[in-house]
């Protein structure tokens, strides 16, 4: 009988729980069995799996987070490779594995492939940045948690005449920043796609509140080099991972010297990433993995689930990880006036 494995790997986002049902109702449905892995390659590379059936995927849907726990875990990186994981892969009779994961799963699961295990990839990231397809699921919920935030931060910062600077996730592109951004009608959005000019931006949020407006918001992706053209870090995760964080600190400081307004930061970190997902994402989280299921059912290897126009599609994992997928240009000359 074919035997499924799931698990997801790095960062979590909303939208997981609906994609781990989507591929183990799909692959029950064949007949397939579906066991569920923990904690990403760490539960593989220690044995910690277990059966799932249709009934424990039941009432997960609208969930945050993963019921299968994530890790950043790497099993090149923490151990041989495959040759770590082949013990459990043989003991559990498991013959191929559904991923669901962010740049540097899908990249570790695009070198098991090629040493041989049946790997079917699925993207999942609120940075949106995953080549190969158009759209990550949890990226849409992370837009509407800024988009909230920044509705209520301008009717503070606007009853103190300040300036607000929001930093948000984005370590490669600035997605996030772009559409919160637009939606908020934040004043200035900063991105890793482009660099910035402080006094320029100092100088227009002057003219704007000279002219009556009595706040700007800024939106700050968080990988976004500082003022010294460094990037900032708030140290390395236990795996080693940098973790990024703090710009929008240094950012404000400059502009609050330079324009004599009061400025405040706010950090939204890891509340982009809770909670439930919006209804966008349960759908295309859904699809997805019902996808992968049939892929992995289909003995498809090497290949990751993409959107592409309305259509869920499979594209070789290699080029979805090669580069991470930033703001084209053509999207950034759209909102030019808006970048600092
Ligand atoms: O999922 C990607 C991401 O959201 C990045 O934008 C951010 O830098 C990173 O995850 C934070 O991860 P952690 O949960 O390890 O702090």
């Amino acid at each position: 009988m074919t035997h499924i494995g799931v698990l997801t790997a790095g960062g979590d986002c909303p939208g997981l729980n609906a994609a781990i049902r989507g591929v183990v109702a799909r692959a029950v449905a064949d007949g397939a069995e579906v066991s569920g892995i923990a904690d990403g390659w760490a539960g593989l590379m220690d044995g910690r799996v277990r059966q799932l059936s249709r009934d424990d995927v039941r009432g997960i849907l609208t969930r945050g987070g993963t019921i299968l726990g994530t890790s950043r875990t790497d099993p090149f990186e923490h151990g041989d490779g495959l040759t770590s994981l082949r013990p459990v892969l043989e003991e559990t009779g498991m013959d191929r594995v559904v991923v669901i994961g962010g740049d540097g799963s899908l990249r570790t699961a695009a070198r098991l492939g090629d040493e041989g295990l049946p790997v079917v990839g699925v993207p999942k990231t609120i940075d949106n940045d995953i080549e190969g397809t158009d759209i990550s699921f949890g990226f849409d919920t992370a837009v509407q948690i800024v988009t909230d935030a920044i509705d209520r931060l301008t009717t503070t910062a606007e009853a103190h005449n300040r300036i607000m600077v929001v930093e948000v996730m984005g370590r490669h592109s600035g997605w996030i920043a772009i559409h919160a951004g637009l939606a908020g009608g934040a004043e200035a959005i900063l991105v890793p796609e482009r660099g910035y000019d402080l006094d320029e931006l100092a100088a227009r949020i002057v003219t704007r509140h000279r002219s009556g407006r009595d706040y700007s918001i800024v939106i700050v992706a968080e990988g976004v080099p500082g003022p010294s053209g460094d990037m900032v870090l708030a140290g390395l995760d236990l795996t080693g991972f940098e973790r990024l964080g703090g710009v929008s600190n240094l950012i404000a400081a400059e502009l609050e010297a330079r324009t004599g307004y009061e400025t405040r930061v706010m950090i939204l970190g890891h509340l982009q990433r809770g909670g439930t997902p919006t209804a966008f994402d349960r759908v295309l989280a859904t699809r997805m993995g019902i996808r992968a299921a049939e892929a992995a059912l289909a003995g498809d290897s090497g290949v990751m689930v993409a959107c592409r126009g309305q259509e869920i599609t499979l594209v070789p994992l290699s080029t979805a990880v090669a580069l991470p997928r930033t703001v084209p240009e053509s999207r950034l000359a759209e909102v030019d006036w808006f970048l600092a």
